[in-house]
């Protein structure tokens, strides 16, 4: 696999409490925008970030944002359904 899948074609936009994440840089993950372990074998890896504290984010999900794992608006580039 050396692209990754577009889970969906817009952010998940979320507010998270303080703490370490790992996103799915994959796309097959069935916990999007996190990780769920489906990467296993294909070439990717998650992306670990941490809040400091609590906050409202936009995490990518087409998984093309050149500012991973937040949303950049490289989903606008999709053809929307
Ligand atoms: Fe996609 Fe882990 S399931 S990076």
């Amino acid at each position: 696999m050396d692209k990754p899948v577009i889970a969906d074609k817009k952010p998940a936009v979320l507010t998270l409490e303080p703490g370490t994440y790992y996103w799915c840089s994959c796309g097959v993950s069935k916990n999007q925008p996190f990780c769920d372990g489906s990467h296993k074998g294909s070439g990717f890896e998650p992306l670990e970030f941490d809040m400091k504290e609590q906050g409202k984010v936009a995490l990518c999900n087409c998984k093309l944002a050149r500012t991973p794992p937040f949303c950049d608006g490289a989903h606008k580039s999709l053809k929307q359904p």
